[in-house]
Parts: structure tokens; C-alpha cells; sequence
């Protein structure tokens, strides 16, 4: 029943205001407008808002009971509370047997009032809201701090995340000095502790978790945390609930952690925590290209670059240059066939024989031999490419024979399949053999 009456609080503050603010506006009409039934009105209305200030002031003390609010806004609301319900009173005593007490009385009165509603309502809006009365208050923006995240290895999932949410929402009441319900979150056997009832952190188990019980009650239970201020938001209660199935680790690092495909985005968004896999080539660590290597290629009529400026893998193109792939030319490239991570031989005779001397460059992730003379028997020759992520087919005489060999091509991200010699059955057989790769065909 107690908490009943709290809960009407914030609904009952509301109508003092409204009905103070009607009085104030017949007094208003009526200085100019004097008859015996206004005169009754305005008792009557300033009689309402007595009793409503009362009640708001009433249901007020009893969700105060519930123990939770604190601080200096709370104690300027309650004398904001209390004033406007004696000055309210007040009035509706002097209209009643109609006397000034005092000079000036109406004029004081009514400013009194007025700075009370809009002191104490602003002081009610910190108190419910936040300090700084965010507009919706149970999924308020993330105000999480962006970590810094050039080492994303360095990551701590307690210190750099978990605590910093508990530092921001819970802890001004679980510290040290001020532990509320007896209650430290600001140290590990404060919170791993089961002195009184359950934990607060019961690793890998939500249900006797104390925190995340209070976290994910309806924000109308009054034992819903935080009882004041901004509350917990939907991705810091998922990020506290997968802490705690990952074993409430206070030391783990975000590497050594299992991250499903939520969490990575919630990580990627409110953090620019990036799990996504790094690509081969920027992982992958070889020495430098030889430079007569690297002009040999040049003096063959390839354009080559470096990836980066820091990356010793090249990017080999025939962009501009003549149509014809000699053997002498693919020479050129075997002499980096460690270090050639892109080809584009797109729009020249490339044959299959062509092709077999490109299937000796294992470190290629991308091949474009689009418009090229290649056929099904050719791709033989890149099946053992297991870095391949990028294959681009269009405009060649690959068909449904060739697809059922890229079955075996598991690292394929993207292939591009525009008019080719392909069918729709061939491209839906390859799409179930391999559901992670991206098919362009056009259509
Ligand atoms: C405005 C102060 C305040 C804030 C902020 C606050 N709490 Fe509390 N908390 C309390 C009070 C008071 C109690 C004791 C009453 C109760 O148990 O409901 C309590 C009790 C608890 C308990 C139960 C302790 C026990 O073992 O009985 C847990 C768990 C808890 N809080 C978690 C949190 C979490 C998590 C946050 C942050 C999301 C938080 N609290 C924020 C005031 C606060």
C-alpha cells in the first residue's frame, strides 16, 4: 500500500500546479470583474489546490519512506513541497473569511508560489530524470565514454567497461563510505560478496545475480535500480548481463572473450570497439619485396603498389596496358608470388594455361579475370587459393560445371558472376554451399 501512494506521486504533483495556476488566473480576472459568485470561485479553487498540494505533499513523504531519494535536490523539493502546500492553505484561509493579514499579502503570496512550482518541480524533474532531465527517461542516450581503442587488445571488460557504467549509475549510493542496503560496488568482494542474501554478482548466473535482478525489474518496482538519477540503459544491461555469463571476470581482457554478433555491435557503437576480423592482408606478416622484383613487374607493363606504406604485400593491375598476358609477362609476377595480395587481369587473353601460372600465387585474396579468355577447366587452378576472398568472373564462358567447383573455395566473400554462361540453379547451389559469400550476378 505504501509503495501504491508513492507511485501516485508523480501523478498527483502535477495537479497542484494546475490548479494553483487556475486560481491565480480567476484572482486575475476578478480584480476588475468584482462579484459576490467569483468571489466564491475563488475560494472554492484555492480550497482545490490546497487539497491538491496536500495530497501531492503526502504521497511525497511516503515515497520518501521508500528510502531511495538523497541529496540537496531532494531537501529544496521537499521545502518547495511543503511551502506550497502551507502558502496554498494560506490563501484559501484569507479568501474564506476574506482578510489581509498583511500589506502587499496577494502580491507576496502569489510570488512565493510561484518561485516554489518552478523551484521544486525543476528539483522533482532532476530527482525522476537525471540532473540534466533527460528526454526519455528509461532509455536515455549512452553516455559511456569512447575508450580508445588504437589497441583494442588492451581492453579491459571490468575495469574499461562494466565499472565505468557502475561508476556512472550506482556507485554514488554503493561506495566506501555511503554502501546503501550495506552494498560496496566499487570493489570485487563487495560485489562477489553473499553476506547479506544474494551476491551482487553471481558469476554466469543472472538469476542469483543481486544487480542484475535490480537492473532488469519494471523501473516501477521500488526495489528497481538506480531508484534515482539516470537509469541503466538497454546496451549497458546487456553488456553488465554478458559480463556476468562470461564469469564476471575482473581482470579478462575483451580478446579473450566469447563476443556473439550483438554484443560486437553494441561494442562497435557505444564503445568504436572494432571485433570485426582484421583481413589476411593486414594481418598476415612477410618480408619486402626485392626491388629488382618489384621492377621486373613494373618493366613488364604492370601497374604495382604497395597496400600501405607500412604493408609489403602488392596490388598488381594490367589496367592500361596491352591485352596480351604473355608468358614472359606472368614470369614477372611469379617472381612475387609471395607478395601479390590483388590482380586484376581484367579485360585481357588470359587463358587457362594463364591461370595456372596464377595458381602459384597463395597469398592472392583478390583475382579479377573478368573478360578473359578462361573456361570451367581453368579454374581447376585456383582451388588451391585459400586466401581467396574476392573472385571476379563476369563476362567470361564460366558455367554451372565451373560453380560446382568454387563449392570447394570456402574463404569467398564476394563473387561476381554477370553474364557469364551461369543458370539460376547453379548460382542457388552455390549460394547453400557457401551461405557467408556475397553473389553478384546481376539480375
Ligand atoms: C540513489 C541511490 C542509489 C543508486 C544510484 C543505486 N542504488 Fe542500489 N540501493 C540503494 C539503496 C537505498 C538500497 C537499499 C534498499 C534496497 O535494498 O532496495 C540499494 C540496494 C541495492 C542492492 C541490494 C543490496 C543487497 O544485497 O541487499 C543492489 C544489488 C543494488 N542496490 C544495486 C544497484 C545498482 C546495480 C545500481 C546502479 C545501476 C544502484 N544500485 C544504484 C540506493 C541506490
Amino acid at each position: 500500500m505504501g509503495t501504491f501512494i508513492a507511485h501516485l506521486h508523480p501523478l498527483l504533483v502535477h495537479l497542484p500546479i494546475g490548479f494553483i495556476i487556475i486560481s491565480i488566473l480567476i484572482d486575475w480576472h476578478q480584480k476588475n470583474n468584482i462579484s459576490v459568485s467569483r468571489d466564491k470561485l475563488s475560494t472554492f479553487m484555492w480550497g482545490m489546490s490546497a487539497i491538491a498540494s496536500i495530497l501531492a505533499m503526502t504521497t511525497g513523504i511516503a515515497s520518501l519512506r521508500t528510502g531511495y531519494f538523497e541529496g540537496l535536490n531532494m531537501f529544496i523539493h521537499l521545502i518547495c513541497g511543503y511551502a506550497i502546500a502551507i502558502v496554498c492553505t494560506f490563501i484559501w484561509f484569507t479568501k474564506w473569511k476574506s482578510k489581509n493579514y498583511f500589506k502587499g499579502q496577494n502580491l507576496i503570496l502569489k510570488s512565493l508560489l510561484g518561485i516554489g512550482l518552478v523551484v521544486g518541480g525543476h528539483m522533482g524533474g532532476n530527482l525522476t530524470h537525471g540532473e540534466e532531465h533527460l528526454p526519455m527517461p528509461f532509455d536515455p542516450k549512452s553516455d559511456l565514454p569512447k575508450i580508445d581503442l588504437s589497441d583494442r587488445d588492451s581492453v579491459n571488460v571490468y575495469e574499461d567497461i562494466v565499472k565505468v557504467i557502475f561508476d556512472q549509475k550506482c556507485n554514488r549510493c554503493h561506495e566506501t563510505g555511503d554502501a546503501r542496503g550495506r552494498l560496496n560496488m566499487t570493489t570485487q568482494e563487495g560485489l562477489l560478496s553473499d553476506k547479506y542474501g544474494d551476491p551482487a554478482i553471481a558469476p554466469q548466473d543472472l538469476h542469483n545475480s543481486e544487480v542484475y535482478k535490480r537492473i532488469s525489474m519494471s523501473p516501477w518496482n521500488n526495489k528497481y535500480m538506480p531508484p534515482s538519477g539516470p537509469p541503466i540503459n538497454y546496451k549497458e544491461k546487456k553488456l553488465i548481463e554478458w559480463w556476468i555469463l562470461q564469469g564476471a571476470p575482473f581482470t579478462g581482457k575483451l580478446r579473450d572473450m566469447e563476443v556473439d554478433k550483438q554484443m560486437a555491435s553494441f561494442l562497435l557503437s557505444e564503445y568504436g570497439i572494432d571485433l570485426t576480423q582484421k583481413s589476411f592482408y593486414e594481418k598476415a606478416d612477410i618480408g619486402a619485396l626485392s626491388p629488382e622484383n618489384f621492377e621486373a613487374i613494373k618493366s613488364s607493363f604492370f601497374n604495382v603498389t604497395n597496400l600501405a606504406a607500412d604493408n609489403n604485400f602488392i596490388d598488381v593491375s594490367n589496367h592500361g596496358q596491352s591485352k596480351n598476358i604473355s608468358n614472359e609477362r606472368l614470369q614477372a609476377l611469379l617472381g612475387a608470388k609471395d607478395h601479390i595480395t590483388w590482380l586484376d587481369l581484367n579485360d585481357s587473353d588470359l587463358d587457362d594455361d594463364g591461370l595456372k601460372s596464377i595458381s602459384q600465387l597463395s597469398n592472392l585474396t583478390k583475382l579479377n579475370i573478368n573478360r578473359t579468355k578462361i573456361t570451367d577447366a581453368g579454374l581447376d587452378a585456383i582451388m588451391d587459393l585459400e586466401q581467396l576472398m574476392v573472385l571476379n568472373l563476369y563476362g567470361t564462358a564460366i558455367s554451372d560445371k565451373g560453380l560446382e567447383k568454387l563449392e570447394s573455395l570456402k574463404s569467398l566473400e564476394s563473387l561476381y558472376l554477370w553474364q557469364t554462361q551461369t543458370t539460376k540453379e547453379g548460382i542457388e547451389a552455390l549460394r547453400a554451399a557457401l551461405p557467408n559469400c556475397k553473389i553478384e550476378t546481376g539480375i
